[in-house]
């Protein structure tokens, strides 16, 4: 085994990024990722963790079956969707028929060679990262992998400083957007999927080239909701929850402004500040908060 860089006992670094130690994938296995095997009609999903992944994955999975209905299957989001960096029992669910989909949080330097070369469709998701933060402490606290938080101003000064999970929110975000022209990638936003789900369901079936009918495309978006994903145990990672690899639901609120119910005046100044230093040559904007 290499020896890990270990960022507390819970975290390793490799490349500027951490990764959960319990996974079981070593450096050496997180380099083998870059020669996974590329098809060109391959579609990575890529994004920094919580910001919309499994909708994105509810989404994708829809809209393939709706094109491709010859190969509709009953089997999990987590199934078909596989998750690139998962730890070695997982990687069988990699062996997947044409189109295949994959997930990552993997920042673009380390995903496989053949994203770039082959040019294949990524569509990368970004969230306000307040709501990122409030999102991952609470799955902190929730997956038995990592460590429940001491408190929630700790939490907020490690994600602030990139010390957790997959590293920067900032690095990803400034990263996937600098890597643009290297690659086919559609950038979406969890607010405006919030805003207006079917006008982001119909440009990333444009992106896609998948042509669906408006009945369709009405389909994908009435199954993508919260409320429904919240009860579709195809969607809403039940099985981990049963495993108890989850303590808690991922479902939880669905909203843009939760942060504001745990965010204090001065955090929230401290991280404006932060996101002023880090971004503001980024012409990215995001949507802070949809009033209830
Ligand atoms: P909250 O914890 O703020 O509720 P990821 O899938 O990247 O881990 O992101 C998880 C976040 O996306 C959670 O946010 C979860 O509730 C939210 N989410 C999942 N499906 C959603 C949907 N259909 N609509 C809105 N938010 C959704």
């Amino acid at each position: 085994m290499d020896s890990l860089d270990l960022l507390n006992p819970y975290l390793f670094r490799y490349k500027k990024r951490n990764f959960v130690v319990q996974e079981g994938l070593q450096p050496k296995d997180l380099d083998a990722l870059q020669h996974v095997e590329i098809r060109p009609t391959d579609v990575f999903l890529t994004t920094y963790p919580k910001s919309g992944t499994a909708w994105m994955q509810q989404i994708l999975v829809q809209i393939m079956d709706a094109a491709h209905p010859d190969q509709v299957e009953d089997a999990t989001n987590r199934v078909r969707v596989p998750w690139l960096e998962a730890g070695p029992p997982d990687n069988p669910l990699r062996e997947r028929p044409d189109p295949r989909l994959f997930g990552t949080h993997l920042p673009p330097d380390m995903l496989p060679h053949g994203v770039r070369a082959k040019r294949i469709k990524v569509v990368y998701v970004m969230r306000n990262p307040k709501d990122v933060l409030v999102s991952l402490y609470h799955f902190y606290c929730s997956w038995k992998m990592l460590e429940a938080p001491k408190s929630f101003e700790d939490f907020f000064q490690q994600f602030l400083d990139g010390d957790v999970y997959m590293g920067s929110w900032f690095d990803h975000v400034r990263e996937y957007y600098t890597a643009r022209d290297q690659m086919d990638v559609l950038f979406l936003k969890y607010g405006d999927m919030l805003k207006d789900l079917r006008g982001e369901v119909v440009k990333l079936c444009a992106f896609l080239g998948k042509n669906l009918t408006d009945e369709a495309i009405d389909q994908v978006v009435e199954t993508s909701i919260f409320k429904n994903m919240k009860t579709n145990p195809k969607a809403n990672f039940k099985d981990l929850v049963d495993t108890h690899r989850y303590k808690k639901k991922t479902m939880r609120k669905g909203i843009a402004g939760d942060w504001k119910n745990f965010f204090t005046v001065a955090q929230n100044e401290r991280f404006d500040q932060v996101f002023k230093e880090k971004m503001s040559d980024l012409p990215l904007t995001f949507t802070w908060e949809i009033k209830q």
